[in-house]
C-alpha cells in the first residue's frame, strides 16, 4: 500500500524499450515511450500524446499510467501493464471497448480516495501513509497528540480501517457506495462508523454471481460464514500484517479456530478454501476469494477471460451496514442506488425538508418531470451547481434558451460544463457572439474537453467561419475520436476530411 502510487522516476525499469498496443475494437494503436526523464503516452491515429504523471498501482498486480490534463486533473490511461506471465501491457480495466474513454477518464475522489494518501496541493496524488489507518498525524507529530491506534478499537471499527478502501459491494455497472449528504469525499477517519460516512448498496441479482471482483476482499471477508459465526474474532489483520507485505502463514490462521477439520485433506488450506480467481471486473488480474467456502469453484477459475460490459437493473439492497434505522432516509438512498424515482420520492415524501443533494438525484431520475425537482433543489440550495446545469440543460433540450441563460446568468461560474450549456443556450437564441466568448474561456479552463471544441466550431459555423468551425470540430475529434456529431459536422464542412 505505501507504493499505491509511483512517479516515472521513481519506477525507472518500467518502459525500458518503446510499447506498441493495438486495440481493434477502437481501431487503436498507442505507444509509450521514455523521453529523457518523461515517458510519453500517444495515441498513434490522432497525435494525442501526454507525459506519465504517475503509476496507479504497485505493479505487484498492475501498474495503470495517468496523466494530468492541462486543467489539474489527473485521467487514467487506456493501457495497463500487468504482472502476469512476467509482465504485459494490455488495456486499462473498463477501456476494453469501442468507445471507450481514450485519455479523458479522469479520476475521481472515490479512485483516489481508495488508492492514495489523503490529498493536498502539494501533494495532490501521492501513496497511502500512516494516516489513511492511524488519523491524520500532525498534532501528534508535534505534541504527541491523539493518534488512533486500530488495535483498541472495537472490532467492527478496526475492521472499517481496511474496509474504507477493500470494501466494493457492486461492481463496475452496478450500484455501489452512497457517499451520506453532507459528507466531504476525504472526510472519513478511522475509528469513525464507515455507515457514518457512506452507505453500500448490491444488487440482489447480481450480473456477475459467483465471479469475485478486483476490489473483492472486504465483501467476499463479510460473507464468509467464519466471519458471520465467530462475534468478531475474525478480521483482516487475524492474516494480515497491516504494516507487511506477505502473509507468512495463512494455514496458521485457520488453525486458531479449526483445529484438525479433515485430516485426510493436506495441503494448504487457502488453495481449497480461499481460491485464487480471476477478477470479473479486471480481467488481466487474479485475486484471492475472500469468501470462505466449503467448495472449490469448478473448472479453473484463473482461465483467461474477456471483459464484459452491461447495464444494470432490478431489485437493490442495503449490504452495509448491517443495521441502519429504516428512516425515510434509507429509502432515498434505496431510490437513488436503484435508479428509481418513486422509492426516492418516497423518501423524500417523508422529510420536511428534504436536501438539495436527494432533489437533484430526483430530478435526474424523472427526466420529462424533473422541472419542479431541479427547481427545490436550487430553491434549498442556490450553490448546487449540478442542480443548476441540470435545470439549464432540461430547458435547452425543451427549446426554452431564454430561461435557461437566465438561471445560468443569476450564478455565473467558472464551470466548463455550465458554460458550454450557456453558449448553447445563447446560440439558439442567436446570441452567437456572446457564445463564442463564453467558449474561449470554457477552451482556457480546460484545453481538453472535447464538448467546449465541438460547440465552438457549432456557434463558429453560425457565424459562416466554415474553416474556423472545421479546425474546432477536428480538435473534438481528437480527443474524442467516437464523437458521431463532431465528425457528422467536419464531413459538412469538408466533405471527405477524415
Ligand atoms: C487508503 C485505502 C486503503 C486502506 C485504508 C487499506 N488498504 Fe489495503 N490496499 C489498498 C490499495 C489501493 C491496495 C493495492 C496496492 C497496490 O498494489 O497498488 C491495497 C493492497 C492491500 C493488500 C495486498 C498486498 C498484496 O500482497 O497484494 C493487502 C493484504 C491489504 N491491502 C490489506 C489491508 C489491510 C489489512 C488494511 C487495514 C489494516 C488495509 N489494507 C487498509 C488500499 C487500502
Ligand atoms: C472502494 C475503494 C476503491 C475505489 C472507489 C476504487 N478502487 Fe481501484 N482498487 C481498489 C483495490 C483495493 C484494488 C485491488 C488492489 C490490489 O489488491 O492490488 C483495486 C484495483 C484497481 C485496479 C487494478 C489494478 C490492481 O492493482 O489490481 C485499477 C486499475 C484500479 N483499481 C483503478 C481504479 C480507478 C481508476 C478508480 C476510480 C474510477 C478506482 N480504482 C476506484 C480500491 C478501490
Ligand atoms: C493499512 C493500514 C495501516 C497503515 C497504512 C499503517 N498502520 Fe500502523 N497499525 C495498523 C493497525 C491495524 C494496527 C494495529 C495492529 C494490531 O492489531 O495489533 C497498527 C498499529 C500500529 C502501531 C502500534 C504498535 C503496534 O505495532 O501494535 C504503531 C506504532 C503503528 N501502527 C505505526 C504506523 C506507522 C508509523 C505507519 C506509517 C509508516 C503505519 N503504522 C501505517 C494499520 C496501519
Ligand atoms: C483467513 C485469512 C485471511 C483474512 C481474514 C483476510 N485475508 Fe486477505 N488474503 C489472505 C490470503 C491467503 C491471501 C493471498 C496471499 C498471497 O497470495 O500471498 C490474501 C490476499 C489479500 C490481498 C491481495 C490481493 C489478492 O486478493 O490476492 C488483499 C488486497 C487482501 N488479502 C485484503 C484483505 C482484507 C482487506 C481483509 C479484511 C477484509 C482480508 N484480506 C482478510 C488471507 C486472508
Ligand atoms: C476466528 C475464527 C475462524 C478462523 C480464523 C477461520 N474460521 Fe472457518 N469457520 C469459523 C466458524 C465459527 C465457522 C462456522 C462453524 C460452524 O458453524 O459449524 C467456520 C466455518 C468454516 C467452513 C465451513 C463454511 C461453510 O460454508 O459451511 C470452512 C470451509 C472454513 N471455516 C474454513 C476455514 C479456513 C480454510 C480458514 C483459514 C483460511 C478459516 N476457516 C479460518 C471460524 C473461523
Ligand atoms: C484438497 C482440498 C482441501 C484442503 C487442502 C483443505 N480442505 Fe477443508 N474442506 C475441503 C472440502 C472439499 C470440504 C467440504 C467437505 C464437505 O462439504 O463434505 C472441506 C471442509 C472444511 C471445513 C468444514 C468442515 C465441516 O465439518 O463442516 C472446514 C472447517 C475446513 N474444511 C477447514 C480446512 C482447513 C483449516 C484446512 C487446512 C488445514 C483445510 N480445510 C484444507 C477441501 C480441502
Amino acid at each position: 500500500m505505501g507504493r499505491s502510487i509511483e512517479t516515472p522516476a521513481e519506477r525507472p525499469e518500467v518502459v525500458p524499450r518503446p510499447v506498441s498496443f493495438r486495440h481493434a475494437a477502437s481501431s487503436s494503436r498507442f505507444t509509450i515511450r521514455r523521453q529523457g526523464a518523461n515517458i510519453e503516452f500517444r495515441h498513434e491515429e490522432t497525435g494525442l500524446s501526454a507525459n506519465i504523471a504517475a503509476f496507479v498501482g504497485s505493479g505487484l498486480h498492475s501498474r495503470t499510467p495517468v496523466h494530468r490534463k492541462p486543467n489539474g486533473k489527473f485521467a487514467e490511461l487506456p493501457l495497463s501493464q500487468y504482472a502476469e506471465r512476467g509482465g504485459y501491457w494490455a488495456m486499462s480495466p473498463g477501456f476494453d471497448r469501442a468507445d471507450h474513454s481514450g485519455m479523458r477518464r479522469e479520476l475521481s475522489d472515490g479512485c483516489i480516495f481508495c488508492h492514495a494518501a489523503y490529498p493536498s496541493s502539494e501533494r495532490p496524488l501521492a501513496a497511502i501513509d500512516c494516516q489513511r489507518c492511524h488519523g491524520p498525524g500532525e498534532e501528534h507529530a508535534q505534541s504527541r497528540g491523539a493518534i488512533v491506534n486500530p488495535a483498541k478499537l472495537a472490532p467492527a471499527r478496526k475492521l472499517e480501517v481496511c474496509l474504507q478502501c477493500h470494501l466494493e459491494t457492486g461492481g463496475r455497472d452496478s450500484p455501489a457506495a452512497i457517499r451520506r449528504v453532507g459528507r466531504k469525499p476525504f472526510s472519513y477517519r478511522p475509528g469513525e462508523p464507515l455507515g457514518d460516512f457512506q452507505l453500500y448498496f448490491a444488487a440482489e441479482n447480481p450480473m456477475d454471481a459467483g465471479g469475485i471482483p478486483v476490489n473483492g476482499a472486504g465483501s467476499g471477508l463479510l460473507a464468509s460464514v467464519c466471519y458471520q459465526r465467530s462475534g468478531g474474532k475474525l478480521g483482516c489483520t487475524t492474516c494480515h500484517d497491516p504494516h507487511g507485505v506477505r502473509i507468512a502463514a495463512p494455514d496458521a490462521a485457520c488453525a486458531n479456530c479449526h483445529a484438525r477439520p479433515h485430516p485426510e485433506n493436506r495441503g494448504s488450506c487457502v488453495t481449497c478454501h480461499m481460491p485464487k480467481r480471476r477478477t470479473h471486473d479486471a480481467v488481466h488480474v487474479v485475486m484471492t476469494d475472500h469468501r470462505i467456502r466449503r467448495q472449490r469453484p469448478s473448472g479453473d477459475p484463473t482461465a483467461p477471460a474477456r471483459e464484459k460490459h452491461g447495464v444494470f437493473s432490478g431489485p437493490v439492497l442495503l449490504s452495509y451496514p448491517p443495521v441502519f434505522d429504516p428512516v425515510p432516509e434509507i429509502r432515498a438512498y434505496l431510490g437513488i442506488a436503484a435508479g428509481s424515482a418513486p422509492l426516492l420520492a418516497n423518501g423524500l415524501a417523508a422529510m420536511p425538508q428534504p436536501p438539495a443533494a436527494f432533489l437533484f438525484e430526483l430530478g435526474r431520475l424523472e427526466s420529462s418531470r424533473a422541472e419542479r425537482s431541479f427547481r427545490r433543489a436550487l430553491a434549498a440550495d442556490p450553490h448546487h451547481g449540478g442542480a443548476r446545469l441540470a435545470l439549464a440543460e432540461w430547458l435547452i433540450a425543451r427549446k426554452r434558451p431564454t430561461e435557461a441563460s437566465a438561471l445560468i446568468e443569476a450564478a455565473p461560474a467558472q464551470d466548463v460544463a455550465l458554460m458550454n450549456a450557456h453558449a448553447v443556450a445563447l446560440v439558439s437564441e442567436g446570441r452567437v457572439d456572446e457564445a463564442v466568448l463564453i467558449l474561449n474561456r470554457a477552451v482556457l479552463a480546460d484545453t481538453w474537453d472535447p464538448l467546449t471544441h465541438y460547440n465552438l466550431g457549432v456557434a463558429k459555423l453560425a457565424k459562416g467561419d466554415r474553416d474556423g468551425a472545421a479546425r474546432d470540430f477536428q480538435r473534438a475529434l481528437q480527443l474524442r475520436p467516437d464523437f458521431t456529431q463532431a465528425r457528422e459536422h467536419l464531413h459538412e464542412v469538408r466533405p471527405g476530411a477524415r
